[in-house]
């Protein structure tokens, strides 16, 4: 019996002992996958439109309380103005976070981990046939401008991940962003002139 139980223990030891290394470069491996994606987001400037800029002692600044939380639920946008024939063709909110031109009305999502406004229940493949494909989940309704997914589909899967498990690791924010909002068909309609008499 005592036998038995040291054999059992034996084996024990000898199986967290193999399990324990793998599981340690797995960690490993997550971490240095969050430190290339800090990396990444540091360069392709996700926080221009995903964080709101608020207003600081020099000028506006992204609000770090509420880093990729996209558009605050909490700041509804009038209508936007109609703009006047001539070269200005989209209009941004103060935020940086609302942006209204041909394409409709288009809010920054928020990239955080909250389950329910967020990315929390986004698988990494999700996210990387998101950007790849510019369709929300890589699925359903095409992605918008400003968001340039055009340019971020040329990076690799991997980094893509990387990007995705830097956003997971940072605090969740619950902010429902507004749906977008496809433009006006009267906006588009052709101005009918009257006819001559
Ligand atoms: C120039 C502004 C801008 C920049 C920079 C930007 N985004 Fe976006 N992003 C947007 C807007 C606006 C939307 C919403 C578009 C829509 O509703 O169709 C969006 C949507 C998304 C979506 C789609 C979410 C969904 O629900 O389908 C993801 C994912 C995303 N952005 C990730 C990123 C990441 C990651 C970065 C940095 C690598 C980034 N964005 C940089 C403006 C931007």
């Amino acid at each position: 019996m005592i036998r038995h139980s040291l054999i059992a223990m034996a084996i024990g030891m000898a199986a967290s002992a193999l399990i324990q290394p793998a599981a340690a470069a797995d960690s490993k491996g997550a971490a240095a996958s969050v430190k290339r994606g800090e990396y990444l987001v540091g360069i392709l400037g996700c926080h221009d439109c995903h964080t709101p800029l608020k207003m600081g002692p020099k000028g506006p600044e992204p609000d770090m309380k509420r880093a990729f939380s996209g558009h605050p639920q909490d700041l509804v946008m009038p209508p936007a103005p109609k703009l006047p024939e001539g070269p200005w063709l989209w209009m941004g909110a103060a935020t940086n976070t609302a942006f209204a031109g041909p394409w409709g009305v288009s809010y920054s999502s928020n990239l955080t981990a909250d389950k329910d406004t967020g990315m929390g229940k986004w698988k990494p493949e999700e996210f990387v046939a998101a950007i790849k494909t510019g369709k929300h989940a890589g699925v359903a309704r095409p992605i918008m401008p400003p968001m340039p997914w055009q340019a971020y589909r040329n990076l690799s899967d991997g980094d893509l991940k990387a990007v995705f498990a830097y956003l997971q690791a940072q605090p969740a924010v619950r902010n429902q962003v507004p749906q977008y909002q496809p433009p006006q068909p009267s906006a588009a309609a052709p101005v009918t002139v009257p006819a001559k008499k």
